[in-house]
């Protein structure tokens, strides 16, 4: 990719904001700043000017003309379950023909399924096919991006998911982050132990993933069925003493304390937010978590969605992301995902466009780097046609409109 080059021409250049700016929340989230008629000059891969074409400044470096077409920030997905074994079609046929997530899950599906594949599957199949996807949603406009591990849930198996994304983040050209969540689910060998479990995630694999530096944040899956607020505490605890801040899953099944459990041990963002009521909302106002709305699962599980208008219009930040993962959302597009959050988060089309730019960088602590357009960022970008406005953009739904990435 090209690190010294200037684009002229552009119609739109969208999603401008202070370099200060780490996330935008309530009212903010309606406005975008643009230029139209506008260049950038990118140095080192970073941005070192923008502004309209009058003040376009002469250049030895390569002029790429736009000739009109938009350009926006890449989008950050701050939460995705990139690695995983195969597909779980025959679970999506099941719920077709009426149980739910929860049946599946309790009868040994969903999670532990995916974990009993994956820890049959050598590493380098594994980082094949998150290659795969990674390139696919890098094609899409996806320029930063989280994974998480959880379909290991042994020791041997976390590690080498880990691992995978290891070799992911050194391999390609985007900014990765990792996260542990050895605490997705119980394996079914500690169904009536769980203590058993919690201390091998503690003992076992914690100092492992601190001492090879192979997660940047820890997740539990804190919810009705899965990880309780004292079992997410102690591991949070322990993951705090290495430090490793959280990214929890919280409040899909119920009202069950994961944004407080979150929102108490410091978490980065909460993520899910299905079942919120005004006392989680408020809990967030006093915060500085990120809470997540993930509407790809919603809809593939045909479960509530988060009250993204009621959290906007309460003052909050938004931030959505994709879930990308075999069981609950098998997609990684966040033009489909941008419709959705409008659709059916109640989010207007600028209130996603931040969400999934600047909240999206906030959620992954990458708020220095991605999410805008500021001198001194990354210079990673999606052009896009020309369009009549940034509100028709998601309703063409369920396509991508990445004409060329810049990275
Ligand atoms: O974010 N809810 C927990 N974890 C994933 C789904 C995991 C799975 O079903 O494989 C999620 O939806
Ligand atoms: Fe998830």
């Amino acid at each position: 990719m090209l690190k010294n080059y200037t684009l002229t021409n552009i119609g739109q250049l969208m999603g401008i904001l202070p370099k200060e700016t780490m996330l935008l929340k309530g009212e903010e989230m309606g406005h975008i700043n643009a230029l139209h008629n506008a260049f950038v000059e990118v140095v080192d891969g970073k941005i070192h000017a923008y502004g309209i074409m009058d003040n376009c400044p002469e250049t030895d470096q390569q002029i790429v003309n736009m000739h009109g077409d938009w350009l926006m920030p890449g989008f950050v997905d701050s939460h995705t379950h990139m690695v995983f074994a195969s597909s779980r079609h025959n679970e999506y046929v099941m719920r077709l023909q009426g149980k739910t997530y929860e049946d599946i899950a309790a009868e040994g599906g969903g999670i532990l399924n995916s974990a009993k594949k994956l820890q049959a599957m050598d590493a380098d199949t594994l980082y094949k096919k998150a290659l795969k996807y990674a390139e696919e949603a890098i094609a899409g406009g996806t320029l930063a991006l989280e994974i998480k591990s959880g379909y290991g849930l042994s020791v041997e198996a976390e590690l080498k998911m880990l691992r995978v994304v290891k070799r992911l983040k050194n391999e390609l050209p985007i900014s990765i982050k990792a996260t542990f969540l050895g605490a997705h689910a119980f394996p079914a060998e500690y169904k009536s132990n769980h203590q058993g479990y919690i201390d091998l995630i503690i003992n076992e694999m914690l100092p492992v993933i601190a001492k090879e530096h192979l997660a940047d944040y820890i997740d539990v899956f804190c919810d009705k069925g899965f990880f309780s607020v004292e079992e997410t505490t102690q591991i949070l605890t322990a993951a705090a003493a290495l430090g490793l801040q959280p990214k929890i899953h919280g409040n899909e099944l119920g009202l069950t304390g994961g944004v407080q459990t979150a929102v108490d041990n410091n978490a980065l963002s909460v993520d899910h937010l299905e079942h919120l009521s005004d006392v989680e909302i408020n809990y967030l106002l006093n915060s500085n978590t990120m809470p997540v709305i993930l509407p790809g699962s919603s809809f593939f599980l045909k479960i509530p969605y988060a009250p993204g208008r009621r959290m906007i219009d309460a003052g909050l930040p938004v931030c959505v992301a994709s879930d990308f993962n075999p069981g609950s959302s098998p997609h990684h597009n966040l033009w489909f995902t941008w419709s959705l959050a409008c659709l059916y988060n109640g989010l207007l089309p600028a209130e996603a466009f931040n969400a999934l730019t600047i909240n999206g960088a906030y959620a992954l602590g990458l708020s220095e780097t991605h999410g805008s357009i500021a001198v001194g960022k990354n210079a990673c970008f999606i052009q896009t046609r020309a369009f009549e406005s940034i509100n028709e953009i998601p309703y063409w739904f369920a396509q991508s409109h990445a004409k060329k990435v810049w990275y």
